[in-house]
């Protein structure tokens, strides 16, 4: 069944997707990562007796408890909304078959929630040992989330060997089953780990200004060891990660030039961030300001942005691995659909006698999941502009052999035709 689509101006709506669950996952990885570091950090705080360092830790956690709640809530819930309305099917599938996944998730945010206002609130009331265990607790929750939502967004990407039938119904276990999972969880929670320590910098050094503060000088000493860890976990788990991507996905990688770009933008970005926190904060902790932390920081971003639409865009043409197609039908629709019409009279459709206005609603369900029509992403009229409709049609019945991103052609000939129209009509308004 067709739910109604979303068009997003210039973006397309998977985009804005993209650029939603972007700044969430800025936020979202500093949640589990400032965990583990808060509670690592108030354990050593305690036990050595540093009173003006678990002060410090102390007004972090107002930083931290503001940001991850307030902001991280609000993007999540704001993703929610964004995939629902975008790829309605997809959603729908992934709820159906995880749903189990997201309650035991949204009990475990529950429970960090709480542990997050307790363990800020009652920061200096409760006994300092019972105060080290909700921050472990808080971490603890927060880092299974962190392993739930990677079981789901790995189960995505690869489906390989669970999937044999594309009508199958869905499987909670195949969250933790799918190949990409265990290196996707060692690379979030290196990412979780690294973020968070680049976020103490930078509060670190904004709170402190003079950089001979040895309260400064010391938490940059704390951060480095983390820094590295979550450096190293995240190279470790990206390159396993990509290691196992299958040969039809590295194929894409290889011959798609924004993918080449994507791949050495993140693999120089690593190597410089590692230079400058072994220079830094390892070497010389005495020189870390305000301004090199928002440095490494903001590159840090760049690296993690640059992941997150690599593996967005090696997913293409799937929603969902083998299940969900770019162009919003389940995979084992594709062959029917060619024989009796891409779109149907259902609920929510309603399919219009006009020819021009056909081919605009299969271009708004066939291909604006991934292209504009005319300006913005990769607009489909630019890409056949100049071209007559014989090899227009000809292009879109093969639509998936040039590029392996694209789902096959899945509508009749009369279809094509009026969507051939339509991206006709499309660039006449152009070149001119
Ligand atoms: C799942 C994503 C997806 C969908 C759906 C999709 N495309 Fe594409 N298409 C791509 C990608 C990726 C490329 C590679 C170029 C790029 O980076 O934009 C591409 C390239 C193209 C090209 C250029 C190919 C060439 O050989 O010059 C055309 C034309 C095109 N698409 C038309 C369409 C049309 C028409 C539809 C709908 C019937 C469609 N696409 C649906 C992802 C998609």
């Amino acid at each position: 069944m067709h739910y109604p689509w979303w068009y997003v101006p210039f973006l397309t709506a998977p985009m804005l997707i993209a650029v939603i669950a972007v700044i969430h996952v800025f936020v979202s990885h500093y949640a589990v990562g400032g965990g583990i570091l808060l509670a690592l950090e108030n354990q050593f705080a305690v036990k050595t007796g540093d009173k003006p360092y678990r002060d410090y830790l102390h007004r972090h956690a107002k930083f931290f408890v503001l940001l991850t709640v307030a902001f991280g809530a609000i993007t999540g819930v704001g993703i929610w909304w964004t995939i629902a309305l975008t790829s309605p099917l997809a959603t729908e599938k992934l709820i159906r078959t995880f749903v189990f996944g997201w309650a035991i998730e949204w009990v475990f945010f529950i429970i960090e929630i709480v542990a997050a206002f307790v363990m800020y609130y009652h920061w200096s009331r409760l006994p300092e040992k019972t105060h080290v265990i909700i921050t472990w607790i808080y971490a603890l929750a927060a880092w299974i989330s962190l392993v739930l939502i990677t079981g789901i967004t790995a189960f995505m990407l690869d489906s390989r060997g669970l999937i044999a039938d594309w009508s199958e119904t869905g499987n909670f276990w195949h969250a933790f089953l799918n190949v990409q999972f265990l290196p996707q969880t060692v690379a979030r929670t290196g990412g979780a780990v690294l973020l968070a320590a680049l976020y103490i910098l930078m509060h670190a050094a904004w709170i402190f200004r003079n950089t001979n503060d040895p309260l400064l000088e010391k938490t940059v000493r704390r951060m480095s060891k983390p820094l590295i860890a979550g450096i190293v976990l995240v190279l470790a788990g990206a390159a396993w990660s990509f290691s196992l991507l299958p040969d039809a996905k590295l194929l894409s990688v290889e011959r798609t030039v924004f993918l080449t770009i994507l791949f050495a933008l993140f693999a120089g970005l690593s190597v410089l961030i590692t230079l400058m926190v072994f220079f830094g904060p390892v070497l010389n902790p005495k020189s870390i300001n305000f301004g090199f932390a928002v440095s490494i920081f903001i590159l840090s971003l760049t690296a993690l942005s640059v992941a997150e639409f690599g593996r967005e865009a090696v997913r293409k043409p799937w929603i969902v691995d083998k299940v969900v197609l770019g162009n919003q039908i389940y995979a084992s629709e594709a062959a029917e659909r060619q024989e009796s019409g891409f779109l149907k009279d259902s609920y929510f459709i309603k399919l219009p006698n006009d020819k021009a206005q056909l081919g605009g609603m299969v271009f708004m369900y066939h291909c604006n999941n991934c292209h504009a029509p005319d300006r913005g992403l990769s607009p489909a009229g630019l890409l056949v502009y100049g071209e007559d409709k014989a090899k227009i049609k000809d292009k879109i019945r093969s639509l998936n052999v040039p590029v392996a991103s694209m789902p096959p052609w899945c509508g009749t000939e009369a279809e094509l035709d009026a969507l051939a129209d339509y991206l006709l009509s499309v660039n006449s308004k152009r070149g001119k």
